[in-house]
C-alpha cells in the first residue's frame, strides 16, 4: 500500500489519470517476459518529461516507496518484475526523437522509444542502428540500456554500451545527471555513463539517450548449415571468421528448429535433418560471396558439416531468420528455465563439451534446448517444463543444476549471464562471475546514487 499522501502528491504531479492502479494494469506493468514471479506492484506511473520523473524519484525518497523501473519489460531474468507493493514507473511516454544531427550521425530519444522505432528512424536518414534481437518490436531504448542488451549482430557491432554516447538520467535521490554529452572522445576521469548502463535499474532511470548510428549493411546473405555436432560448429566457426567479416554467426539445435517450424509452419532450411545448425550472415559484396561458397565446400568435404543453403533474395533471408529468432517466443509455450552463459571464445570447445555433459546427466527426463550467439562465446541453455510438473517443482530443480552450470562457467572464467542480466533469476549464481571485493564495491556504488535503496530493491544482489 502508498501512502495517501504520496498518491496524492503523485497525482497532483503527473494527472490522476496517468496513475493507473486497476488489476489489468498491475499485471501487465508488475512483469517481464519471465514467469516464474506473480506480479504485484500498488500502481503505475507513467511520467510524461524527465522533470516529472525526477519529482516522482524525490517523492519515493521522501515517504520511503520502492520504485521499479519499467521499459518494454521483454527483460528475461526479472529485472522489471515488482512483486512486493512498488510503484513502478513506466518510461514509455519519452518516447520521441529529441535532435538527430547527420553530421555527428547521433540522435537523442527518449528512454520509452520502441526499438525497432529507433531502428525505423535510422534507416530513414540512410543510418542503421544496429542492436537488434527478436523482442525489437516491443523492448524499449531505456530497457536496453539498463541491461546492455545484446542480440544477433553482436559479433560485428558489439552491444548496446557500444552505440551510447550520452545519457540522461535520473539517480536513486533524486539528483538529474546528464552524463557525457553526446561525445565521441571524453577523457575526464570516472565515465558515469557506463556505470548506468547494465546498471538493471538499480542506480537511476535512464531518461534520454544519445545513440551512435552506423553506417547501413549492403547486400547481406544469410547462409544455414547442417552442422555435424557441437566441436565442429566452433571449427566452422574459426574458418569463417578468419577469412570473412561476419554480421552474425548464430547456432540452434534440431530441438529448436522442430519446435520453431512446427509452431510457426516455417519451412526447415533444407530436408536433411543435422543435430546443429549454424546461420552466418554477411555482406556479399567483393568476393565474399565465392568466399562463403569455397568454405562450404572445404567444411563439407572435411565432414563438419552435412547440408547448407544461402539466400537468394531479401525475403528468404528473413525466413532463414526467422528459424532462429523465433525460438524464443516459441519457447514461452513450454515456461522454459534460461540459461544465459558465456565464456572466451578460445574456451568455448572444452566448455561445450562439459557443459553438455553436465546437462545430459542433471536433466536425463527433460528437454534440453539449445541455442544462441556461439559466434560472441554466448550460449543460450533453455529446459522446457514437462507438462504434468509443478512449476514451482520444476524452477528448484533447475536452480540447482544452474549452480553447477555456474560453478563450471567460473572455472572458465566465463560469466553467468551474458546479455540477459542477473535481476532476480541469476541473482544466487552472481559470485560465480564476480568477486567478493568487486560485489562490496557495487554495493557501495549503489548507496552512493540510492542511499535509500529505493530502487530495484532485490534486484542484482539484495
Ligand atoms: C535470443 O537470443 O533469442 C534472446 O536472447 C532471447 C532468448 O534467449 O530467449
Ligand atoms: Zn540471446
Amino acid at each position: 500500500m502508498l501512502p495517501a499522501p504520496f498518491i496524492a502528491a503523485v497525482q497532483q504531479l503527473i494527472g490522476a489519470k496517468r496513475l493507473l492502479a486497476e488489476a489489468a494494469d498491475l499485471q501487465r506493468y508488475g512483469v517481464d517476459r519471465t514467469t516464474i514471479w506473480q506480479p504485484a506492484p500498488s500502481a503505475i506511473a507513467l511520467p510524461g518529461s524527465v522533470e516529472e520523473v525526477q519529482q516522482l524519484v524525490l517523492l519515493a525518497n521522501q515517504y520511503d516507496v520502492a520504485v521499479v523501473p519499467s521499459g518494454g519489460r521483454t527483460g528475461l531474468s526479472g529485472g522489471a518484475v515488482a512483486k512486493n507493493g512498488e510503484l513502478v514507473i513506466a518510461l514509455d511516454r519519452l518516447n520521441e526523437v529529441i535532435e538527430f544531427n547527420p553530421i555527428d550521425r547521433s540522435v537523442t530519444v527518449g528512454a520509452g522509444m520502441v526499438t525497432e522505432a529507433l531502428q525505423n528512424f535510422a534507416e530513414q536518414h540512410g543510418l542503421y542502428y544496429p542492436v537488434d534481437f527478436a523482442s525489437a518490436g516491443s523492448s524499449q531504448i531505456g530497457g536496453n540500456i539498463a541491461t546492455n542488451a545484446g542480440g544477433i549482430k553482436v559479433i560485428r557491432y558489439g552491444m548496446t554500451r557500444d552505440w551510447v554516447l550520452g545519457l540522461k538520467v535520473v539517480t536513486g535521490a533524486g539528483e538529474l545527471l546528464e552524463l557525457n554529452r553526446g561525445l565521441l572522445k571524453n577523457n575526464t576521469g570516472y565515465d558515469l555513463r557506463h556505470l548506468f548502463i547494465g546498471s538493471e535499474g538499480t542506480l537511476g532511470l535512464i531518461c534520454e539517450a544519445t545513440i551512435k548510428l552506423a553506417r547501413p549493411p549492403v547486400d547481406l546473405a544469410v547462409l544455414v548449415l547442417g552442422v555435424n555436432d557441437f566441436p565442429s560448429i566452433m571449427t566452422v566457426l574459426e574458418k569463417y571468421t578468419a577469412a570473412m567479416d561476419l554480421t552474425a554467426f548464430e547456432f540452434f539445435s534440431e530441438a529448436a528448429l522442430c519446435r520453431v517450424t512446427e509452431h510457426t509452419g516455417l519451412a526447415r532450411p533444407f530436408e536433411s535433418q543435422a543435430p546443429f545448425y549454424a546461420l552466418l550472415e554477411f555482406e556479399q559484396g567483393g568476393d565474399q560471396l565465392d568466399t562463403a561458397m569455397a568454405l562450404f565446400e572445404q567444411c563439407l568435404e572435411a565432414e563438419l558439416v552435412s547440408d547448407g543453403v544461402v539466400s537468394q533474395s531479401l525475403s528468404q533471408a528473413a525466413n532463414l531468420w526467422k528459424l532462429r529468432e523465433d525460438i524464443s517466443e516459441t519457447l514461452w509455450h513450454y515456461k522454459p528455465y534460461k540459461n544465459d552463459i558465456s565464456v572466451k571464445v578460445s574456451k568455448m570447445p572444452d566448455f561445450i563439451l562439459e557443459v553438455d555433459a553436465l546437462v545430459a546427466e542433471r536433466y536425463p527426463s527433460f528437454e534440453v534446448v539449445w541455442y544462441g550467439h556461439i559466434g560472441d562465446g554466448n550460449l543460450h541453455l533453455n529446459i522446457l517444463k514437462p507438462a504434468e510438473l509443478a512449476l514451482e517443482q520444476f524452477v528448484a530443480q533447475c536452480s540447482s543444476v544452474s549452480s553447477e552450470v555456474s560453478e563450471l562457467v567460473e572455472r572458465y572464467q566465463g560469466s553467468i549471464s551474458a546479455e540477459h542480466g542477473v535481476g532476480l533469476l541469476k541473482k544466487p549464481y552472481l559470485k560465480h562471475s564476480k568477486s567478493s571485493e568487486e560485489i562490496a564495491l557495487m554495493r557501495a556504488i549503489r548507496r552512493s546514487f540510492d542511499p535509500k535503496g529505493i530502487l530495484n530493491p532485490g534486484k542484482l544482489f539484495d
